[in-house]
């Protein structure tokens, strides 16, 4: 299937950088429809900020791209109903997606491309109620999504592969590093991983093997080094299969377990413990650490990404 006009529903933080990645591409048009009148242009600017400081690229480049993104607050306009493929990014709200997708339904073509950009729900129930639901599957982008590569392509129980396989091709085409999630589970592929160890390293600080700021340490100057290149299944080759085995079997009967969220948690956020919102979570935090650390993330990741 051709795509050119694709248009992304919801113009909030997700959505702006959405449009902002499609946009690159000079075959495609972007529309991004929004509930509310909103100024996805400047939001646009300010995302992209950083990556023109770091002469990633020109405030010229930033404009070219959005040369090619229309907006609007009407359902009922062209950039909807031409539509060759629509990304989803509106609240985190069954009721408000299953709405919002019985409307695109009933104004886009029968073979227009649904995607869903929800962080956790299933797509096989999002899109439950449709009528083609063989052309709906969940394109998980990851924030900031102008700067994380990785975009987790989710099948739903009836997503046919060539939609999925279409989806793909259209990430790639914008530089992104799709992958394919075969089944709609929970947590999809990568974030089952991530909490995979995030448990576990509730469960040290919980367990008093070691605290917060140490456990952050263990992690970045050790394995988090290396994930970037190497990751843990061609990890596992390497150091050999036999080698693995005989670690899984002396110490996975000691990880944590619990199919419950930590109690540790639990009483933090009985204590208004909230984290940066707050000002103390596991940690305590000043607003300055707080704008450090955000800020640094991202000129992290330009670094690692555009060498820049
Ligand atoms: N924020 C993240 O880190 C992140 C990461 C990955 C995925 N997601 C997912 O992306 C989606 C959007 O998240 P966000 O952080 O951009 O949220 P957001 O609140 O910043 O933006 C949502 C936008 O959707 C609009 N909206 C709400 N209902 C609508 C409707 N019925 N029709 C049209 N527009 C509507 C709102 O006006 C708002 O502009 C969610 O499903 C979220 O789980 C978020």
């Amino acid at each position: 299937m051709d795509i050119k006009h694709i248009l992304i529903c919801g113009g909030g933080m997700m959505g702006k950088n959405i449009a902002f990645v499609f946009a690159s591409n000079p075959d495609y048009r972007i529309g991004v429809y929004d509930l509310y009148q909103t100024d996805v242009y400047a939001g646009i600017r300010t995302n992209t900020r950083q990556l023109v400081d770091h002469g990633v690229m020109t405030d010229d480049d930033v404009e070219e791209r959005l040369s090619r993104i229309a907006f609007t607050t009407d359902l009922d306009s062209e950039l909807v109903s031409k539509a060759d493929l629509v990304i989803e990014a509106v609240f985190e709200d069954m009721d408000i997606k299953r709405d919002t997708f019985a409307k695109l339904e009933a104004r886009c073509r029968p073979d227009t491309i649904f995607c869903t950009n929800s962080s956790v729900m299933s797509p096989s129930e999002i899109s439950r109620d449709l009528k083609h639901r063989e052309r709906f599957v969940g394109t998980h982008f990851w924030n900031p999504g102008h700067l994380i590569p990785l975009v987790e392509v989710v099948k739903s129980d009836a997503s046919s592969d060539e939609v999925a396989q279409t989806v793909m091709d259209v990430l790639a085409s914008v530089g992104k590093e799709p992958v394919l999630c075969k089944k709609d589970v929970p947590g999809f592929i990568a974030n089952r991983m991530q909490h995979a160890l995030w448990r576990e390293a509730i469960s040290i600080v919980e367990r008093g093997i070691a605290d917060a700021e140490t456990v952050d340490k263990a992690v970045k100057y050790a394995f988090g080094l290396r994930l970037p290149q190497l990751g843990p299944i061609t990890n596992s080759d390497m150091v050999g299969t036999q080698l693995t085995y005989n670690i899984h079997d002396y110490i996975l009967k000691d990880l944590e377990d619990s199919h419950e969220p930590s109690p540790l948690l639990k009483q933090m956020l009985d204590e208004g413990k909230l984290g940066f919102k707050s000002g103390e979570g596991f940690m305590k935090w000043t607003p300055e650490q707080i704008a450090k650390e955000n800020a640094d993330l991202n000129e992290y990741l330009i670094r690692m990404l555009y060498g820049k």
